[in-house]
């Protein structure tokens, strides 16, 4: 029998079960990460190989990220794979990141049905090759049941191109009578943007030391906590989504209140906020708040 074929099935190491029990008493966590996944280029050219080693071997990272965030009981994982900007690249580095993309999505789709991660893109999907679009809707179909995390794949996504087309779909609204151009409110862009079914992320990590947001959910990330890593993106592992944890553990989220209102609302009485903001501020608020009872 030939074993070697066969590779060994993955198995959560005790001691990262150790690792996440202490990141979970430390503090909240983040229910949704967004990541920019960044620097496969400059890994593969560090190591004198083409730059198609460097997206492959980010696979392997984006494996254990997903691995890690599921098992922590991470709600969201959204990934920026393919901007609408890298259509500018080589034809030929494109065709071999759909490829991959494709083989990534067969290899993968059994331990995402196993472990209940269901799977979503974000983007303009119609432009991706036909193959491509065929293996992403049947990955996203048979994931869908699935209650674990949800891992979004970004792809020919930009944060402009989402608002552009939530802005035609909200005017359109408005041409036939549906909505009236007063009621548009947060609430109606961000239900007509790509992510309306998601929360924001609370939590941006972005590697290779880049401090850009380039053009990745740029409604969402109004008030999410950043965390820029040197690390690049082939190198990354479960070890660094925990150090960006931790330091998001440690920083106050405010949503623009002061220090002394998000004590009284962590305390359950309420703030003074006039009439016109009451709703926004209660939602941040809840925002804020939830998830102290997954300590
Ligand atoms: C940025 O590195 C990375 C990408 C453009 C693609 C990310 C893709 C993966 C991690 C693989 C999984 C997803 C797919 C679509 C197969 P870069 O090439 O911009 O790096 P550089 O800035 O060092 O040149």
């Amino acid at each position: 029998m030939r074993k070697f074929l066969v590779p060994d099935k993955y198995q959560q190491p005790e001691d990262d079960k150790r690792v996440q029990l202490e990141l979970r008493a430390r503090g909240k966590l983040p229910h949704h990460i967004a990541v920019i996944m960044d620097g496969n280029g400059r890994w593969a050219e560090e190591r004198g190989l083409p730059r198609a080693a460097g997206h492959q071997a980010g696979i392997a990272s984006l494996r254990d990220v997903t691995r890690s965030s599921r098992e922590l009981g991470i709600g969201y994982l959204t990934v920026y794979a393919f901007s609408t900007e890298n259509w500018k690249r080589p034809k030929r580095e494109v065709s071999m990141l759909f490829r991959l993309l494709v083989k990534m999505l067969r290899e993968e789709l059994a331990e995402m049905l196993e472990n209940g991660v269901r799977l979503k893109t974000i983007g303009q999907t119609s432009l991706l090759p036909k193959l491509v679009q065929q293996e992403l809707n049947d990955a996203i179909q048979r994931t869908s049941n699935n209650k674990g995390l949800t891992l979004t794949l970004a792809l020919s996504y930009s944060g402009r191109w989402d608002l552009v087309h939530a802005m035609q779909a909200i005017a359109m609204g408005v041409r036939s009578g549906k909505i009236s151009p007063e009621d548009i409110s947060e609430e109606t862009i961000r239900a007509a943007l790509t992510t309306a079914e998601m929360p924001d992320p609370d939590l941006l990590v972005r590697t290779s030391g880049e401090l850009r947001l380039s053009n990745f959910l740029l409604w969402e990330l109004a008030y999410s906590e950043i965390h820029v890593t040197n690390v690049l993106w082939p190198d990354f592992r479960r070890e660094h989504l925990y150090e960006a944890i931790r330091e998001y553990q440690k920083r106050e989220r405010r949503f623009g209140l002061t220090g002394a209102q998000l004590k009284q609302a962590h305390a359950g009485s309420d703030i003074e906020v006039p009439e016109a903001q009451r709703s926004y501020v209660e939602k941040m608020i809840s925002r804020f708040t939830r998830g102290k009872s997954e300590l």
